[in-house]
């Protein structure tokens, strides 16, 4: 049985470091057990076979979607009608990062959430297995060596790095340390024509009251370095856009995040008849996707001057906005371009008296949902609906400027769907080789594998698996 498994295995998967579990970790009664923590219930996770190592579950079970490259096993899995992503991990590992996660959850950062941490697993044998950490998979997010696979505009590593800067300043901001930045360890949503930033691996992350510029400037010189050398590997694998300098890419992330930083926590001084200028202040914040709750103002020792430093900036300024408005939980820039459509519907149809919510409520009925509709059926999966509207606006701007006329909406759906929409396409192929490059990176434990391994070495079929 053993065997049977082991030559059908990819050898990368039997290098795994996961697949048993440390002796010292059964010493409890509880690890004995298998136990599933999880916040609330999926009837459908007990179905799983919990008694095989993530690398061997069978194919019917997995979802082929991109990976980022990993030091553990990851895996998509069917679990009812939800994609939940699973990582073969140590128990106090596992437990530490499910908890880290719930914790950033509650504070509304960008990150996966956690589902659940299955413990206690055990093989047919009675062996004892790793712990698995259960995340939902994150929905339409790319990996960025997905995002390169594709054919790009040179600016995407950039746009890549402006996301990455928010996603860490918003982190800091909440007091957590990450202690592992890199490219791989983020997920990316497109947001309009940028893209918006997810935390994916917390596991050295940790949370405090507040950072020290010490542990912030740790975080941006790790981030820095590992992106370098991230983009400095796609450009060796022929996937980086001419042109594009890692250096400086690298340092555009140090340059972006101070200089966020410094707009969202900078102390300023007015002169109390200048305080209309605070205003300006705000809004250059709102501009920026942050939301101002209070100001913190106090009379600088001269008596003269107003120091002044906005407290509780959270991010998300628009996306809140179009929620209250339509019910739509969008990404922050994708809300913005649709609250201008609703804008611009409400001019049209000399409704300007109106309240909003109405105007919204009509707008979602007769323009939102007619045009995300007609995205095909096998496209579903693969582009936000809200992504979707944006581009076909810009689509049906360009066509509008080429025809000199405006041209109809079901018209510049059509079109977009025919000449831009194949762009998303990530066929089963390119996913395939991405996912095995994302192996790749799956670190090799000699010593607990080390029978395992010979067994692969020897096996011919094992050829097969390196193509
Ligand atoms: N919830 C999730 N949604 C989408 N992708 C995920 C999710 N969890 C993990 N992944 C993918 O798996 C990759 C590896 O996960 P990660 O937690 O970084 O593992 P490791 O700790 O081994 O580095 C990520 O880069 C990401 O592409
Ligand atoms: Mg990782």
């Amino acid at each position: 049985m053993e065997l049977t498994e082991t030559s059908q295995m990819d050898p990368r998967a039997l290098n795994a470091t996961s697949v048993n579990a440390d002796a010292a970790q059964d010493e409890s009664d509880d690890a004995q057990l298998l136990k599933i923590t999880a916040a609330s219930s999926n009837p459908k996770m007990f179905t799983l076979p919990w008694e095989k190592p993530l690398s061997t579950w069978p194919q019917e079970l997995l979802v082929n979607l991109p990976r980022g490259i990993s030091r553990h096993v990851v895996r998509f899995v069917h679990v009812g009608d939800e994609v939940y992503a699973m990582k073969e991990i140590t128990r106090l590992v596992a437990e530490r990062e499910y908890e880290l996660l719930r914790r950033l959850q509650k504070l509304e950062l960008p990150t996966v959430t956690p589902i659940a941490v299955v413990t206690g697993r055990h093989d047919a044998n009675g062996s004892p297995l790793e712990a698995i950490l259960v995340t939902r998979h994150l929905k339409f997010s790319l990996p960025y060596r997905a995002l390169f696979a594709r054919n790009l505009r040179p600016d995407t590593a950039e746009r890549l790095i402006d996301a990455l800067a928010v996603l860490m300043v918003r982190l800091h901001l909440a007091g957590f340390y990450w202690g592992d930045v890199s490219l791989s360890n983020v997920l990316f949503l497109r947001d309009a024509d940028a893209f918006s930033a997810f935390l994916v691996d917390a596991e050295t992350g940790d949370l405090h009251a507040s950072l020290t510029d010490g542990q912030r400037e740790y975080d941006i010189d790790l981030a820095r370095t590992n992106i370098i050398g991230e983009l400095m590997d796609l450009n060796s694998g022929d996937l980086l856009p001419k042109g594009v300098d890692e250096v400086s890419v690298g340092n555009r992330l140090v340059d972006r995040y101070h200089s966020l930083w410094g707009a969202l926590t900078d102390v300023e001084d007015f002169n109390p008849d200048e305080m209309w200028k605070i205003e300006k202040r705000i809004n250059r914040l709102n501009e920026l996707g942050f939301d101002v709750d209070e100001l913190e103002m106090k009379t600088a020792a001269d008596g003269k001057r107003v120091l002044v430093r906005p407290r509780v900036v959270d991010a998300g300024y628009a996306s809140r906005k179009l929620l209250r408005l339509t019910g739509l939980d969008v990404q922050e820039n994708q809300a913005r371009r649709l609250l201008n459509d609703l804008d611009a519907y409400r001019a049209s149809t000399w409704r300007e008296g109106e309240e909003l919510e109405i105007v919204a409520t009509d707008w979602m009925r007769e323009v939102f949902e007619p045009t995300v509709h007609m995205i095909p059926p096998e496209y579903r999966s693969q582009i936000d609906p809200a992504q979707f509207f944006h581009e076909v606006l810009d689509h049906r701007w360009f066509l509008a400027e080429k025809a000199g006329h405006d041209v109809p909406m079901g018209e510049a759906v059509a079109s977009y769907i025919k000449n831009v929409l194949p762009q998303y396409k990530l066929d089963t192929a390119e996913t395939q080789a991405i996912n095995e490059d994302a192996d790749s990176g799956v670190i090799d434990d000699q010593a607990t594998y080390h029978d395992v391994e010979d067994d692969a070495e020897n096996d011919s079929d094992a050829a097969v698996w390196s193509h």
